[in-house]
């Protein structure tokens, strides 16, 4: 039985991806989409959406941009550390502005026309800059000299920055005041509250299908206070502590799973967790090594990737299709090298053997454990696409020999 199977859930309730079906509508998030949408309504120009790492910048603007794809062209730059005449590029790319030339006047002349036909059929157009703070200061420059388009009447042309506070501390440089001053709608993301925090999880898990795991209020306080309320770490560190359980075939999570979820985290994902997460980890650690407990502690490849590359796609954040849905499942072909090998449910020696192959039979790596003793398992494929775990010391990646 794997874990959906076992807590009763028909998808993943805390994936890392930014995906709007799991979009949850804190009053927080409706004002920041509230904010957008007026200023596209009445036309403002410059807006500015910021916040930390983690706390749903993308996913609102999966949500703003379905709200407003029937109704605007959109140029959507996910990559912004680009030439200004690379960024000019994009935007007529994404807009489907197809030009023979790379002559910027040119490139300018054929924006302009685009923006006053798009005006005149009540049509806005709309440049969206995820990550803006990786802006240079010339391509911040150019998209301010590109907010100049506009009519004796009104701006044709609406831009969105969106991006981690740094990025206000840059606008307020001598070089970039000309911009700040345009900015005319300014909105921000903080940390979810306790409240918001316990809400977010009992929502994912409903949309996710409810399914059997249990949260108790204390284990949600514990889960908000190690994760600042920090979505991405609330997903992170839940999702974590639901594996823990379920690895001890348990449907209720308790204090101990978090800890131990915290544990493993502060050991793959250091960059991301706070201090505080770390303190505590540490903390953990030297409790579990005085209580003689197995912690099983798991790694998964699939984190990293996530949280390294979020989007990297426009299309598939416009298609509102998860980027996971783009991405190759990590495979590594390997093979058995002991004979009567067993194949368990789950990585544990404690764990129900589902088959046993020999020697040589080619598998498929598409996941790991380790666990705190030091014992390493891999999560396989066999060629008939059976998906079970075996003992890494039995087996040899690449080729059998
Ligand atoms: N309002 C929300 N509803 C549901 N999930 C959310 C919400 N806000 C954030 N998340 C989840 O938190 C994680 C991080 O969100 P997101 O990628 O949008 O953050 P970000 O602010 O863009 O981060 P970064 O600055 O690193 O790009 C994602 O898994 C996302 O699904
Ligand atoms: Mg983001």
């Amino acid at each position: 039985m794997n874990y959906l199977e076992f807590f009763h859930l028909q998808e993943d309730p805390f994936g890392l991806t930014p995906d709007s079906s799991y979009f949850y509508p804190s009053k927080m998030h409706n004002d920041v989409l509230a904010s957008l949408d007026y200023a596209v309504n009445q036309k403002e120009g410059f807006s500015l959406v910021m916040g930390e790492p983690g706390t749903g910048k993308t996913t609102i603007l999966k949500i703003f941009i379905d709200r407003w794809k029937e109704k605007a062209e959109i140029a959507l730059i996910l990559t912004p550390r680009l030439s200004p005449e690379e960024l000019l590029q994009a935007v007529l790319d994404d807009l489907k502005i197809n030009l023979e030339t790379a002559n910027k006047n040119e490139m300018i002349k054929a924006f302009r026309d685009f923006l006053i036909d798009r005006s005149l059929s009540g049509k806005r157009v709309i440049i969206v800059v995820d990550e803006a703070q990786n802006l240079s200061d010339p391509c911040l420059e150019e998209l301010r000299l590109l907010s100049n388009l506009e009519t004796d009447k009104e701006k044709l042309l609406q831009i969105i920055l969106v991006g981690q506070p740094e990025l206000q501390r840059r606008l307020r440089s001598e070089g970039l005041r000309q911009l700040d001053q345009r900015i005319t709608i300014r909105a921000g993301l903080r940390p979810l509250t306790l409240e918001e925090t316990s809400d977010y999880i009992a929502f994912r898990l409903i949309k996710a299908g409810k399914g059997s795991a249990i949260f108790d209020e204390q284990v949600k306080k514990d889960i908000y206070r190690l994760s600042d309320g920090i979505p991405r770490l609330v997903n992170l560190l839940t999702s974590r502590a639901m594996m823990v359980a379920y690895i001890g075939t348990a449907h209720h999570i308790r204090k101990k799973h978090v800890r131990d979820a915290a544990k493993h985290l502060s050991n793959t994902q250091a960059k991301i967790i706070p201090r505080r997460l770390i303190g505590y980890a540490v903390g953990g650690l030297l409790i579990a090594s005085l209580i003689p407990v197995s912690i099983i502690m798991y790694q998964k490849f699939q984190d990293h990737k996530n949280t390294a590359g979020e989007i990297r796609s426009s299309a598939a954040l416009k298609k509102n299709k998860p980027e996971h849905e783009t991405r190759p499942e990590i495979q590594k072909e390997a093979f058995v090298t002991a004979s009567a090998a067993r194949l368990r449910e789950k990585p544990s020696l404690q764990a129900r053997i589902e088959r046993v192959v020999e020697n040589g039979e080619r598998i498929f790596i598409i996941d790991e454990w380790t666990e705190i003793s030091g014992r390493k398992w891999f999560k396989i494929k066999t060629v008939d696409g059976k998906e079970s775990w075996i003992a890494s010391y039995i087996v040899k990646v690449g080729s059998p020999r």
